[in-house]
């Protein structure tokens, strides 16, 4: 059974706290499921760190489900949410609840997420009415950054942070199960999570969230076009592979790869008499 969203809730009630990473592949599933994760973002984030585009605009519907999917096949016990990339949601609440549904049922993930606050409320609630889980995300939308101006910190004025808190309370009330807080203010997150019941889960958001997430890639150490101040690197892949890859290199080119152990031979009666046959080239 996978983790649902009423034990997300009933952490918070315990005050334990969430760990959330994304994931978007199979074999990355398969390893943050055995580090005890127990919930997983498919985030639109892939536009970044898995298609390269330098903004997660471009996302499609095709590519969210291609990659919850490859998750869902590598997770049995964690809950995954898959990300609605942008304008599968804004324009109308009925494209939002059909797309919604085809993230379950053709990913197989157990909730959504989206963006926005009061402006998409009422299509949270539809898309909660049809049976979906929504998890909503307020602060720095990533999708919205046009209209940002940029990727920054949000809710640092007083009207600001005022919309915020209506924003949250207005996700809740439509429905929402938790809420992602991204970049802002750790005064205005710590604010929103004790005003509201359900969790809040923060990335650049200060530690008095319910929860946090990190982009795998920028835990990792895998992506190095850009390194949020937000972000702590457990480790340095990048490096790790480019040596690994860099000493296979040489082992090709030495001729040391591959050796006697690593190879197949030949059944020896079948290379007697293969020895001096002569073969046809076509
Ligand atoms: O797409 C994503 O990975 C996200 C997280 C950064 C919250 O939205």
């Amino acid at each position: 059974m996978r983790v649902t969203i009423r034990d997300l809730k009933n952490m918070k009630a315990r005050g334990e706290k969430i760990a959330m990473i994304t994931a978007y592949d199979y074999t990355s599933a398969m390893i943050v499921e055995r580090a005890g994760i127990p919930i997983i973002l498919v985030g639109d984030s892939l536009g970044h760190v898995i298609m390269g585009h330098d903004s997660t605009v471009p996302v499609t519907m095709a590519d969210m489900i291609h990659h919850i999917q490859a998750v869902m096949r590598g997770t049995e016990k964690t809950h995954v949410v898959g990300d609605m990339p942008f304008m599968s949601y804004q324009a109308d609440a009925a494209d939002g609840v059909r797309n919604a549904g085809r993230l379950l049922k053709e990913g197989g993930c157990q909730s959504v997420k989206l963006e926005g606050g009061r402006p998409v409320a009422d299509i949270v609630r539809k898309i909660v009415q049809a049976g979906i889980p929504v998890m909503g995300h307020l602060g720095l939308t990533p999708q919205a950054v046009n209209q940002l101006g940029g990727y920054r910190i949000q809710g640092r004025t007083t009207k600001a942070a005022v919309e915020l808190i209506d924003d949250a309370k207005a996700l809740e009330e439509a429905g929402a199960y938790a809420l992602v807080l991204e970049g802002v203010p750790t005064q205005l997150a710590q604010m929103v999570t004790e005003r509201l019941s359900i969790p809040t889960i923060g990335i650049g958001a200060g530690v008095h969230c319910d929860g946090q997430v990190q982009v795998f890639h920028d835990l990792l150490g895998l992506f190095d076009d850009f390194a949020p101040k937000h972000a702590r690197k457990y480790a340095n892949l990048s490096e790790v592979i480019q040596d690994a890859v860099s000493r296979y290199v040489s082992d090709v080119q030495a001729r040391t790869f591959p050796n006697e152990k690593e190879s197949f031979n030949m059944k020896p009666e079948v290379a007697q008499e293969l020895t001096g046959q002569h073969f046809e080239t076509v």
